[in-house]
């Protein structure tokens, strides 16, 4: 059966956005290397296009988490199930995700990497829905505040499908 899937943000406006951002993170480092971190898989596509907007030397690495417990959204503390390659000791580490909704995820994982001994931690978010948020989080970068919608595309899957869609849509349930 066919989804029904609306355009949230065309290819264009995210692009664009991204450009921004890769922009104020070059100026916001400036004279500094950051060290990009991906949370795979959703953060893969919006990781890959930030990197090429930013100016100052950028290193990367990936990671994988999955949520304890159950349910559609996050209930808490988070496991990783593929950890990074390289140690962050010392480094400016940018964390780079796909969507920020309660926080659960984004604040557990600060919290495993800050014992780790980096420089600094920042987090870059493609999308946020503020509405839902549980955690306590502060996000340095987001790329669109939006409500609270199911959303694919650019990297977010339903079911496993939809990651490859160019613009952000939203899921329309049938009834
Ligand atoms: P959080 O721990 O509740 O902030 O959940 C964050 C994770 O849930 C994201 O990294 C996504 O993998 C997933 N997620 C949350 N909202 C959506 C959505 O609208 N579409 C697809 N995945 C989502
Ligand atoms: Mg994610």
């Amino acid at each position: 059966m066919e989804d029904n899937i609306k355009v949230l943000l065309t290819e264009e406006e995210v692009d664009t956005r991204i450009r921004e951002l890769g922009e104020q993170i070059s100026r916001d480092y400036a004279g500094k290397k950051v060290h990009l971190i991906c949370v795979l898989k959703g953060g893969v596509f919006f990781m890959c296009e930030l990197a090429k907007r930013i100016s100052v030397p950028v290193s990367m690495d990936f990671l994988s988490v999955s949520s304890y417990g159950n349910g559609t959204s996050s209930s808490g503390a988070v496991k990783i199930i593929k950890d990074l390659d390289e140690s962050i000791e010392g480094e400016e580490v940018l964390i780079v995700e796909d969507i920020i909704d309660s926080g659960n995820t984004i604040h557990y994982l600060v919290e495993i990497l800050y014992k780790r001994q980096p420089k600094s931690i920042r987090i870059c978010t493609l999308l946020d829905k503020p509405d839902r948020r549980v955690a306590d989080v502060h996000v340095d970068y987001c790329g669109f505040e939006i409500p609270d919608e199911f959303v694919v595309g650019y990297g977010l899957d339903y079911a496993q499908k939809y990651r490859n869609l160019p613009f952000i849509g939203a899921v329309v349930l049938d009834e």
